[in-house]
């Protein structure tokens, strides 16, 4: 097995986990899923050829998929299949003076401490005892604020550069263009503004695989509201966010809530409720709520000068409302449906690993098979099916390589939930043998029903 590390070394030591054996049974988990993935082209470690870059990784053909499905699944909840959340997609690099309105210029970091001894970086916050380094015991020095934001330069002519950021979180974005939305759309209270996008936070300890990195991809929306409804919207959001996590196949006991009490919130927010999944590495944030009340459109108007307040068409009062954020790590997404869908099993008296996906987030719903690939009749049978199928649902492939056997066990390590063979039935009779993931059972179904059945399965 390829061994990779996955930064466990610092989260042994904050475990809750007090029961060893299991926290190593965990980790050797996190370790099999990580080859996994490397192995069948999910995700694989940033700028491997040179050694690698600490906290970036790439995804490769099946995590794009599985990201796109998650992402657009997402968004059909809390955009397209709603009249009142609008989509958005902000730059990037914005005025600087945004991040300064923000606070995120001034409040925007972590506490650090760096061993004497061995020179390594943690967070202050992370650590037990914060005067003894986990990795050596050497001495730790005095904890200093370090800002989270990457800079980088904007302009071409040299002395004329100006100083730009990464944006750190996207909600800077649907506060900037709030005007924009207002004046050109012309929504009611409340309504929403979504995005779903790339930030950058420069942390000083990346960890635990694509848990903690250093560039991530963001869904959230603002949900603009008047000052006196939050507390029965929080409620709502709240609901519909755990509605959200069972649609990706998670039970009550995968997720669960945990109130940031008065002093840890972030600068912004009134009330904050984090998700926690049960990753392998211990229960940890995969999604959050915050009522960040009126703060950022206040600043913004007194930093910009714009007026960025809301005026009731029916009553005429002029108001700066206030917003409730639910935010959603999609990496994190990602890692916690491959966790849940990890899964080894015995079938037919062979041993196999498997991803248990729900079929709506399965990176290939279906694959292909012509029983045998030097037999042309069958091939060609196969490929029509095949291109016919892709058509209605394009997520599926076709393969010949190998026997059946093989087959089936690469396509149940990658999560696909049925493969369908073509055989020398198939040109008598026009059925074909549909095999569920699952449970291994075969059954003859008839080629021209294929479309219909999959998509009803595949139904949501
Ligand atoms: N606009 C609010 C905001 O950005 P956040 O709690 O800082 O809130 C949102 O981040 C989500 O982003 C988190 O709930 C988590 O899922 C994910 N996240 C935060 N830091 C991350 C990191 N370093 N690597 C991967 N995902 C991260």
């Amino acid at each position: 097995m390829l061994r990779v590390k996955v930064g466990f070394q610092t989260a042994w030591t904050l475990s809750p986990l007090s029961n060893k054996k299991e926290y190593m049974a965990q980790e050797e988990l996190m370790e099999k899923i990580v080859s996994l993935c490397k192995r069948r082209g999910f995700v694989f470690q940033g700028s491997e050829i040179y050694g690698g870059l600490a906290g970036t990784w790439d995804y490769g053909p099946l995590g794009v998929a599985l990201k796109k499905n998650i992402e657009n699944l997402w968004w059909r909840m809390f955009v397209d299949s709603r009249d009142d959340i609008y989509g958005l997609d902000s730059a990037i690099l914005m005025n600087p003076k945004v991040w300064e309105a923000s606070g995120h210029v001034g409040g925007f970091s972590d506490p650090l401490v760096q061993c004497e001894k061995c020179k390594r970086r943690f967070r202050a916050d992370h650590l037990e005892d914060i005067s003894k380094c986990p990795n050596c015991g050497g001495k730790l020095g005095e904890p200093r604020q370090f800002n989270m934001m990457f800079k980088t330069t904007v302009g071409s002519v040299e002395g004329d550069d100006m100083t730009v950021y990464l944006r750190p979180e996207m909600a800077q974005g649907m506060f900037v263009d709030f005007k924009n939305i207002i004046d050109s759309y012309h929504p009611k209270l409340p309504f929403g503004i979504a995005q779903v996008g790339r930030v950058f936070r420069n942390e000083i300890a990346p960890r635990d695989f694509i848990f903690r990195v250093r560039e991530f991809d963001l869904m959230e929306f603002e949900y603009f509201i008047r000052e006196g409804e939050w507390e029965e919207k929080f409620e709502y959001w709240r609901e519909r966010m755990q509605g959200w996590f069972k649609s990706l196949g998670f039970d009550e006991s995968d997720v669960k809530e945990v109130e940031i009490p008065d002093g840890e919130r972030a600068h912004y927010s009134k009330r904050t409720i984090d998700f926690h999944f049960r990753y392998p590495h211990k229960f940890d944030e995969i999604g959050g709520l915050a009522y960040r009340t009126d703060f950022d459109l206040k600043n913004h108007i007194e930093h910009s000068g714009i007026d960025l307040s809301y005026l009731d068409p029916n009553t005429n009062e002029k108001f700066v409302p206030h917003v409730l954020e639910p935010t959603f790590g999609l990496g994190r997404h990602l890692l916690a449906v491959i966790v849940k869908a990890y899964t080894e099993d015995e079938l037919g008296g062979e041993k196999r690993t498997f991803l248990k996906f729900p079929p709506h987030l399965a990176p290939v719903k279906a694959a292909i098979f012509p029983l045998l690939k030097n037999k042309p009749e069958l091939v060609e049978k196969a490929r029509g099916i095949y291109r016919a199928l892709k058509t209605e649902i394009p997520q599926i492939v076709f393969d010949d390589n190998g026997n059946i056997g093989k087959r089936y066990r690469r396509q149940d390590e990658i999560g696909t939930p049925w493969c369908i063979t073509i055989d020398f039935d198939t040109l008598e009779d026009a059925t074909v043998t549909l095999r569920e993931r699952d449970s291994g059972e075969q059954t003859r179904v008839p080629a021209a029903e294929l479309t219909a059945l999959l998509l009803e399965r595949l139904r949501v």
